[in-house]
């Protein structure tokens, strides 16, 4: 069975971020969120990946490597024409899958738990295709199914009033007969061969479509406080074990809970972190707090700074005598205090779409 991953995609509700990096790259516990989508198909056991890319995109590919890294096979597949929605991904990547069965996985979602007796389910039950739910509380956001008698009957996509309180989640199933469907459909009202309409023809045709419902954790990454509640997560799941000191740290600060530091990181005294926190290599902390559910990329200054609950990238300069929640800083971005240069006041030079609370 051969996997299939999406990482194209125009990610406009995360601007500026993804004006300068693709979605799939943001750090989460500074991790590439692409990575957690790769190493759960790993772990099922399955070795050949295809994913999904914008027609030149550079940076997936460097980031990824051939997957040896995960010993899985990756192979890269641009969407001719662009993103026109993930029933055109499927399309696209045909001669890649063949006639296999192949699993689908839209790599902005992130899961905790194994995908592993999901993959099972869809060998043992003999589907035509298997799809994952979860109970959300804004189905609107996605594709709905509609049940009845424990059978799914349509999927509607972002419907304005949902069927149920299920979200199909971004991880599917399917044998070949998903290319009959996805040579059928039209394009829905917004331009996109939607993989819902996808679920509703083979269901409207005669296929079985089956689902198992995702109990534990399940986001997709669409909006900024997606992402912080997704490192968040992350950050509490981390095992002990892989929260290493690498760096060193003063004698007068303090660190609680789970803290992973790396190397050439230099914490100062009169620092206190207090857990789950990452903070990457060659960094410098001084003087500030750094608080729960916080992960700090490389080569990042903090002064005179209290933060939590966000994501630094890397190469970031903080320090301004304030307290930071809630938020996601973009590499090589400078927050500074208003008192460092006159006139005094508020100096900003911020991208289109930016978000920033005085
Ligand atoms: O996350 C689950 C939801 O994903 C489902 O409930 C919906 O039925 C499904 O349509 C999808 O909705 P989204 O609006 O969240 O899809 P989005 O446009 O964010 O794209 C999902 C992934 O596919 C993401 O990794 C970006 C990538 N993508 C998207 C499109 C439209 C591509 O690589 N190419 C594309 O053409």
């Amino acid at each position: 069975m051969k996997a299939l991953i999406t990482a194209g995609g125009r990610a406009t509700r995360l601007r500026p971020i993804t004006w300068t990096i693709n979605k799939h790259l943001i750090p989460l516990a500074n991790k590439p969120m692409l990575f957690y989508a790769i190493e759960k198909i790993a772990e099922a056991g399955i070795t050949e990946i295809g994913i999904n890319l914008n027609p030149g995109e550079e940076e997936i590919q460097k980031a990824c490597g051939d997957g040896s890294r995960w010993n899985v096979k990756i192979t890269y597949i641009e969407q001719t024409g662009g993103p026109k929605g993930l029933a055109h991904i499927l399309k696209v990547a045909q001669p890649f899958l063949g006639d296999d069965s192949f699993l689908f996985y839209l790599g902005d979602n992130i899961i905790l738990g194994s995908i592993r007796n999901f993959v099972r389910k869809f060998r043992d039950d003999k589907v035509n295709g298997l799809l994952a739910l979860a109970k959300v509380k804004d189905p609107s956001r996605f594709g709905v199914p509609e049940l009845r008698d424990g059978k799914i009957v349509r999927v509607e996509e972002k419907p304005s009033v949902p069927k149920s309180e299920y979200a199909v989640t971004g991880i599917y199933c399917y044998d070949s007969n998903v290319f009959k469907a996805v040579d059928a459909i039209a394009p829905s009202a917004r331009g996109e061969y939607e993989i819902s309409d996808v679920h509703t023809w083979l269901i409207e045709h005669g296929y079985a479509i089956g689902y198992q419902e995702i109990t534990g954790w399940w986001k997709d990454t669409g909006k900024p406080e997606d992402l912080l509640e997704g490192n968040q997560l992350l950050l509490s799941e981390m095992k002990s074990e892989d929260m290493t000191v690498e760096g060193t740290v003063a004698e007068g600060a303090t660190l609680h809970g789970k803290v992973k530091i790396g190397k050439g990181t230099e914490i100062g005294e009169r620092v206190l972190i207090r857990g789950p926190v990452v903070i990457g290599e060659n960094c410098v902390i001084r003087n500030s707090y750094i608080g729960p559910y916080t992960s700090i990329g490389d080569g990042v200054e903090i002064y005179n700074t209290e933060i939590e609950h966000s994501v630094v990238f890397n190469q970031v300069d903080i320090n301004c005598s304030k307290r930071i929640v809630d938020s996601m800083i973009g590499e090589n971005a400078s927050v500074l205090s208003a008192h460092e240069t006159l006139p005094m006041g508020h100096k900003l030079i911020v991208g289109d779409n930016s978000m920033v609370e005085l």
